[in-house]
């Protein structure tokens, strides 16, 4: 009785490996579905990193292509339209004009830039701490890469966001020429506000603040005249 069932147990033994083997055998001589016949041109997506080195992000746009796809959209443009508007009162009051060098500090993916560029400002500087080439280079505006009395104007559409803005706006204004202007829009706000962002701009004359609307949103404009350092 118990050589019965050893034998028994034997048997299945060797049906188990023989159905394992067959198993293995098949595996290993059916073509994966993944696999690429010699010669054929590579699948982008079964093309894998040799080292990682090689392991950048495929299917990069590249950057003309990109930009085009951006500045095509709606949101965009409709924000270029309103700094345009906004940059041609300027031009009215005589502080902007076509040869003027201008800063946009903070300028965040560049609108300001390109409405500047296209109003016909040949020389406009954007920078911020991500760049966003070709419109915004990468800079610190608390720490401008630039000589002093450099620009026209200097603006800034997000100075109420500035980690520190005493020094944002002592570097903006070391780099405006005496008699250039320094401009920020901020979030609409009363005389009393103004007066604190005023204050900080402590080599500065007061020119005056405005409410506007840009980009949608209701901003308080405020222009300041750099002094002759005396
Ligand atoms: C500035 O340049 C633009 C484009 O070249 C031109 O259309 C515009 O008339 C110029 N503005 C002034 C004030 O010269
Ligand atoms: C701008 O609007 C604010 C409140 O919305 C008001 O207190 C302030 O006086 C306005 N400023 C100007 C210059 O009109």
């Amino acid at each position: 009785m118990e050589r019965h069932i050893e034998i028994f147990l034997k048997r299945l033994s060797y049906v188990a490996i023989l159905i394992g083997t067959v198993t293995f055998v098949f595996l290993l001589l059916k073509i994966p579905d993944t696999c690429v016949a010699p010669g054929s041109p590579p699948k982008p997506h079964l093309r894998f990193p040799k080292s990682s080195c090689d392991a950048s992000p495929r299917l990069i746009l590249p950057l003309h292509k990109k930009n085009k796809r951006l500045w095509s959209t709606k949101t965009w443009q409709n924000k270029v339209h309103s700094f345009s508007n906004f940059f041609r009162a300027f031009y009215q009051m005589g502080l902007l004009h076509n040869e003027s060098k201008v800063l946009c500090a903070s300028a965040g993916a560049g609108h300001e830039v390109m409405a500047l560029t296209q109003l016909g400002v040949a020389d406009v500087t954007g920078i911020e701490l991500l760049e966003s080439p070709p419109l915004v280079s990468r800079a610190d505006p608390h720490n401008l890469p630039y000589f002093d009395n450099v620009f026209d104007l200097g603006f800034s559409a997000h100075f109420a966001e500035a980690l520190f803005p005493n020094r944002f706006a002592a570097e903006m204004e070391r780099t405006v020429k005496a008699g250039g202007v320094c401009v920020v829009v901020v979030d609409e706000c009363g005389d009393e506000e103004i007066r604190e962002i005023v204050d900080l701009f402590r080599n500065s004359r007061f020119l005056g603040a405005l409410n506007v609307t840009l980009t949608g949103l209701r901003m308080t404009r405020i222009i300041m005249k750099v002094k002759r350092l005396p």
